[in-house]
């Protein structure tokens, strides 16, 4: 059957972000702090990977089956060899009314100056940034691999000259940490037509040592922002959507604040996660997802796959972050005292 998916709280299936490696190059110490991800940590073989086949022929059916928007993720998603082949792939699906997809990537900017390019070639719509500060020894004590600034923001650059966009940009901000690089960021990609998005530091994975007291929330940093910039509220450009967004009353463009700790925005969420391995997750706090790999590989049919799609996704009840500000579930690990699953594995 083809048609909208709605779970149990009557939320439509119609985001899903594709993790294609659980590597990256940085280490972050909020997503794989160096401590635990070092070289006996062991990453996945390459048999367990999905294949691009295997990816594109999953992507088809979600799309078939309500699914408008995809975001490659990872780990760091342009480690992965030949990542323009998929996305030739998956430009070219449409959604049961004809459209295509909107197509964007995640990507820490490191691979992007030389990449930019090929990726738009390949029907690329835009790019996410994620870039935490513009001051070189505060960004890199923050991806703890001395990756230095200069190199990200060429990356953006490229992906502009490229015609990749419109662009965003993410900055995790931790208390105590990249704070003060909340105005230099904002006055850097003001007037530039790149929105910059402040998130919050979540309790997100179950190695990064999550303390409330580093969460710097959204209400601080707008208030620090209206303290140099006018700004207004815009209203949401799509159901679901993460940020709340605010304009420079002086047309400077706009921001968005991305705040899962503060104010959860479960009630509307439609993102399904599939892993690099090709497990789908109905939450970025799930302990555990659900084995497509293994209904592929035993030579399941579409009809087969979207049968089990529909039984995952119509149960579905999740509300992790909703359920935290309420003070329902903080250990993140009581069920079977299984571990959440981590955010370089599932993707943001
Ligand atoms: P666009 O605005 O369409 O580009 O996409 P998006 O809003 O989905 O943004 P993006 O993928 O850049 O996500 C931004 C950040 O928001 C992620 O890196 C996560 O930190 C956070 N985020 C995204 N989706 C969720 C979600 O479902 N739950 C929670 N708690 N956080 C999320
Ligand atoms: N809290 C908030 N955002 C996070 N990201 C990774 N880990 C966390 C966390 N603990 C963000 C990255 C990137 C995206 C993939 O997810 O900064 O923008
Ligand atoms: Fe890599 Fe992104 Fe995680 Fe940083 S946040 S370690 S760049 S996947
Ligand atoms: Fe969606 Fe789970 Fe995030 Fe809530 S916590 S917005 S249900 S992914």
């Amino acid at each position: 059957p083809t048609g909208l998916l709605g779970d149990a709280l009557g939320r439509p299936l119609h985001d899903l972000r594709i993790s294609v490696t659980d590597r990256c190059n940085f280490r972050c110490s909020y997503c794989m702090p160096k401590e635990v991800f070092d070289k006996h940590h062991p990453f996945l073989p390459h048999a367990e990977l999905l294949s691009f086949e295997e990816i594109a022929r999953l992507a088809r059916v979600f799309v078939a089956h309500g699914v408008e928007k995809i975001r490659l993720t990872g780990g760091e998603p342009l480690l992965r060899r030949n990542l323009e082949a998929l996305i030739e792939m998956l430009a070219a699906l449409r959604t049961p009314a004809g459209k295509p997809l909107d197509l964007t990537l995640t990507t820490n900017g490191s691979l992007l100056a030389r990449k930019a390019r090929a990726l738009k070639a390949a029907g690329l719509q835009r790019v996410t940034v994620s870039l935490d500060a513009l001051d070189d020894a505060v960004f890199q004590r923050m991806n703890d691999v001395g990756f230095p600034v200069a190199e990200v923001l060429a990356g953006i650059d490229a992906a502009r000259a490229a015609g990749l966009g419109p662009i965003k940009v993410n900055m995790v901000v931790k208390r105590g940490t990249n704070e003060q690089q909340i105005l230099p960021m904002a006055r850097h990609f003001r007037g530039s037509g790149i929105v910059l998005r402040f998130i919050e530091y979540m309790d997100v994975g179950a190695t990064n040592g999550w303390r409330m007291d580093e969460v710097l929330p959204s209400s601080a940093v707008l208030e620090l922002l209206r303290r140099e910039f006018e700004l207004r509220p815009l209203e949401a450009s799509a159901p679901g959507e993460t940020a709340e967004r605010w304009a420079y009353a002086d047309g400077g463009g706009e921001i968005g604040l991305i705040s899962s700790v503060s104010q959860a925005f479960c009630g509307d969420c439609n993102r399904a996660r599939l892993s690099t391995e090709g497990k789908l997750y109905t939450c970025l706090f799930a302990h555990r997802g659900h084995d497509l790999r293994a209904l592929l590989r035993a030579g399941a049919d579409d009809a087969r796959l979207a049968g089990a799609i529909a039984q995952i996704w119509e149960p579905r009840a999740d509300r992790y972050s909703q359920l935290r500000a309420s003070g329902g579930d903080s250990s993140g690990s009581k069920d079977s005292g299984e571990r959440r699953v981590e955010m370089h594995y599932i993707g943001g």
